[in-house]
């Protein structure tokens, strides 16, 4: 099969860090399919060997086993290709269009890693050069919109040229094992599913913190925050994960229906829940790994008394049979005291005790998204009895872990998250993609805090500081505590 992957924003962050490495590594473990091009587009005026130079000097700096050889590199650059183009002018479709008639690609992708500001033009102008032929997938990154109505609004025009099975809307952490593995952890093993319910289970926890600040996107982010940026869609896809009922086959619908449904189950927000479940922080000065860093509002790009929020913390629930009453909290954050990602499922506690367990013990499973790929089991055990121990303390239970690491049971060579989804875009498998009902379904349901938030502004009641380095905003932790409940690092 012949491929051309057409790289629109070829010169861009996402681009520099994510895809071209990504790439690369399925270039070199012979995955891609062999007769491939990639063709990255901007305005800059390149040659295909200037930018094949740029991308050598980008590699340059990766360290480690990643790095590819001199060899490698070679074998590479002789797939990638350069197209200028002034992405508002028609006649540069052309030049890529005849471009691309040099050998009608069986798949041609167009991945739009742009603004999405330019997703509706890019599209429209691909349509009008003749370039939305059925061997066309187009790529979408996200942020799809700013808000419900935008969101709609380019979905329409994408889909005014581009059928949906056409269409390929990124969310990256769909891509990544260890999402893989949850949904393999639920719906290939039977043994949990009898335990997947508000009889047993007592709350569910989704954390996502990254350790770094805003890096060079400062601009970008201030129009964005947090629950753009990071609820919106990867909680939000965690939790349909997390809550979704099995599907009755692998395809990519029968997915995307279930989790469909469980983000038009999510609660509707009322102004006092707007108020008690939602916590809206913006880091201020701290120290993060050792280092003293800036507050936010000094960050590059932030405007002067900007409101945006680095960090959201958020109880939900799911309103159906399976989950109606179990709080689902959601919480996310940049500067933070650590990068850590999990899903906890907390258990209710034995209904009587008959042993000397800690106070509120239960148990727990939790899921490991990153840094490390695992799943553990927190039990309770006996057998912790020493000699000369008191009786008493002897009878006490001990908590212990059944641990599961994934990257040690699997190495820690396996396909990346844009790896993984790049190499579906080419083989036309939507399953790790995100349909337009689902979107927008998550986009109806963050829009009432977004406006909630522009109230309190003008109120001039904004986020609530936290201390770059530590988890967030202490109100964050008072939202859990009502319910008797704690975030995972803080126990
Ligand atoms: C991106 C956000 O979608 O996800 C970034 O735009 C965030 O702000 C990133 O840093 C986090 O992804 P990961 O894979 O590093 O957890």
């Amino acid at each position: 099969m012949s491929f051309d992957l057409v790289l629109f924003g070829g010169t861009g962050d996402l681009a520099w860090r994510k895809l071209l490495p990504a790439l690369f590594q399925a270039f070199r473990h012979g995955s891609l399919p062999p007769q491939g091009r990639i063709i990255g587009v901007a305005r800059d005026a390149l040659s295909d060997d200037d930018y094949r130079a740029l991308i050598a000097r980008r590699f340059a700096d990766v360290e480690g086993e990643k790095r590819p050889s001199d060899e490698e590199f070679e074998r590479f650059a002789a797939v990638l290709q350069y197209q200028r183009m002034d992405l508002s002018q028609p006649e540069d479709y052309a030049l890529l269009a005849r471009r691309l008639r040099e050998r009608h690609a069986d798949t041609v992708v167009m991945y739009l890693a742009t603004a999405p500001a330019l997703f509706t033009t890019v599209c429209e102008q691909l349509g009008a050069a003749g370039l939305a032929t059925p061997a066309t997938r187009v790529v979408l990154e996200k942020p799809l919109g700013h808000d419900l109505a935008s969101n709609r609004a380019i979905n329409a025009a994408v889909r005014s040229v581009f059928d949906e099975r056409q269409i390929f809307r990124i969310d990256h952490y769909l891509g990544k094992p260890s999402v893989q593995n949850l949904l393999a952890l639920r719906f290939g093993n039977a043994l949990f599913e009898p335990l997947w319910r508000r009889e047993t289970v007592a709350s569910i926890e989704i954390t996502m913190a990254e350790q770094l600040g805003v890096e060079q996107r400062g601009a970008f982010y201030d129009q964005t925050g947090a629950l753009r940026d990071m609820v919106q869609n990867h909680a939000l896809q965690l939790l349909c994960a997390i809550a979704m009922e099995p599907p009755i086959n692998a395809h990519a619908d029968a997915i995307r229906d279930e989790k469909l449904k469980v983000l038009r189950s999510l609660s509707t927000w009322t102004p006092a829940t707007l108020l008690q479940d939602v916590v809206r922080g913006q880091y201020s000065t701290g120290t993060t790994a050792c280092e003293g860093v800036r507050a936010y509002a000094d960050e590059d790009g932030v405007a002067p008394g900007s409101t945006t929020e680095t960090f959201v913390a958020l109880r939900t629930e799911i309103a159906n049979w399976r989950w109606a009453g179990v709080p689902f909290y959601i919480r996310t954050g940049k500067r933070l005291a650590a990068r850590e990602a999990h899903i906890a499922i907390n258990f209710r506690p034995t209904p009587h005790a008959i042993y000397r367990t800690p106070l509120g013990a239960a148990n727990r499973l939790v899921i490991h998204l990153q840094p490390r790929d695992g799943v553990a089991l927190h039990l309770f055990a006996a057998g912790q009895e020493k000699r000369g121990m008191r009786i008493s303390e002897a009878q006490a239970l001990a908590p212990v872990q059944l641990d599961l690491d994934f990257d040690q049971r699997f190495g820690s060579q396996r396909v990346g998250a844009y790896e993984r989804l790049l190499l579906d875009v080419i083989a036309g498998r939507l399953n790790l993609f995100v349909r337009a009902d689902e979107q927008e379904a998550a986009w109806h349901w963050v829009e009432p805090i977004m406006q909630a938030w522009a109230e309190q502004d003008a109120r001039g009641e904004g986020p609530r500081p936290y201390a770059a380095g530590s988890w967030g905003p202490s109100a964050a932790s008072a939202l859990v505590a009502r319910e008797g409940h704690t975030w995972m690092e803080e126990c």
